[in-house]
């Protein structure tokens, strides 16, 4: 049985911020200017507390200026509207990302809407989700970004490949089948309504998995040589009965790795896959972001 090439998405996430790093220099060496990146943060969920330390760790390292807003759980939509739109105002700010998920009392959309479309370093601003749809310059989501530079990394052309995305959300299905279609692949978006999905899996030369449920996509639904990639952070009980009955946990993906792994052509693990790109995006698209705004072309950006 042959085994997959890993797609290593940490080392590939260390290359970008690199090239990320040595364009933030070349850009203070000629215009004086840092790209700046605000992220707002409302209430205390633990992982979103842990991703927003991480977020302003990685934009300085990157020679970018980091701005964290704290808000108290209690904040008001009127008050965080207040904050959005200065920071829209602020020059020296070219990224704004508030952190999902929000208070109850906070209607996310109204807040994403809020936030300038040439800001919207997360993508998801219904102009940026347009603009990605009819081809025009934007700010992609940075996951779905993530996977189609893993994706051309390791295969070169897309051209005419059979993509089948599980997953239809707004934030990694639909634009990641928005992405792998610019690259000129048939894309299928499949989901929990769809008929005999390993029957169509099995049919795809690349498979994006992104619905959250643990190890869902086994080996008989992959093609021999397909390339996986696995958009999933599921926290499982620990293999161990006694450290599971501890409350121990374990991090899995939306694949059935080790399967998997003895079919596919070349699979992202988890964790070490998709998930350490998601932020050399962010910090991609605010350096593009940066660029737009001064009116000059960000330099090209790959792995
Ligand atoms: N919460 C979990 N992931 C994300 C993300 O990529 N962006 C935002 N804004 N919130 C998140």
């Amino acid at each position: 049985m042959s085994t997959a090439r890993l797609i290593d998405g940490k080392a590939a996430s260390q290359t970008l911020v690199a090239r990320v790093t040595e364009a933030v220099g070349r850009m203070k060496a000629a215009h004086d200017r840092v790209p700046g990146l605000a992220v707002v943060i409302v209430g205390e969920d633990p992982a979103s507390q842990i991703y927003v330390r991480s977020k302003g760790e990685r934009t300085r390292e990157a020679g970018m200026r980091s701005d964290t807003h704290r808000l108290d759980a209690a904040t008001s939509q009127a008050d965080l509207l207040a904050l959005v739109d200065q920071l829209n105002n602020d020059p020296g700010i070219h990224g704004i990302l508030v952190q999902l998920p929000l208070p109850d009392q906070i209607d996310a959309n109204a807040v994403l809407s809020a936030i300038d479309p040439d800001k919207d370093v997360d993508g998801f601003h219904v102009v940026n989700a347009g603009r990605l749809a009819v081809g025009l310059p934007g700010l992609v989501p940075c996951t779905p970004l993530g996977c189609i530079m893993l994706l051309k990394a390791e295969l070169g052309d897309l051209t005419g490949l059979n993509a089948v995305v599980v997953g239809r959300s707004n934030i990694v299905g639909k634009p990641m089948a928005q992405l792998l279609l610019a690259e000129s692949c048939t894309v299928t978006i499949a989901h929990s309504r769809t008929r005999d999905l390993p029957a169509l899996c099995r049919a795809a030369d690349i498979v994006v998995a992104a619905v959250g449920r643990p190890e869902m996509v086994r080996s008989d639904w992959i093609k021999p040589g397909a390339t996986v990639i696995d958009v999933g952070i599921n926290r499982v009980p620990s293999r161990d009965p006694v450290k599971a009955a501890e409350g121990k946990t374990r991090v899995v993906g939306d694949v059935a790795f080790e399967e998997a792994a003895a079919v596919a052509g070349a699979i992202t693990p988890v964790p070490g896959g998709v998930g350490p790109m998601t932020i050399a995006c962010l910090l991609a698209n605010t350096y593009t972001a940066c660029c737009r705004s001064m009116g000059i072309e960000p330099d090209a950006l790959t792995l």
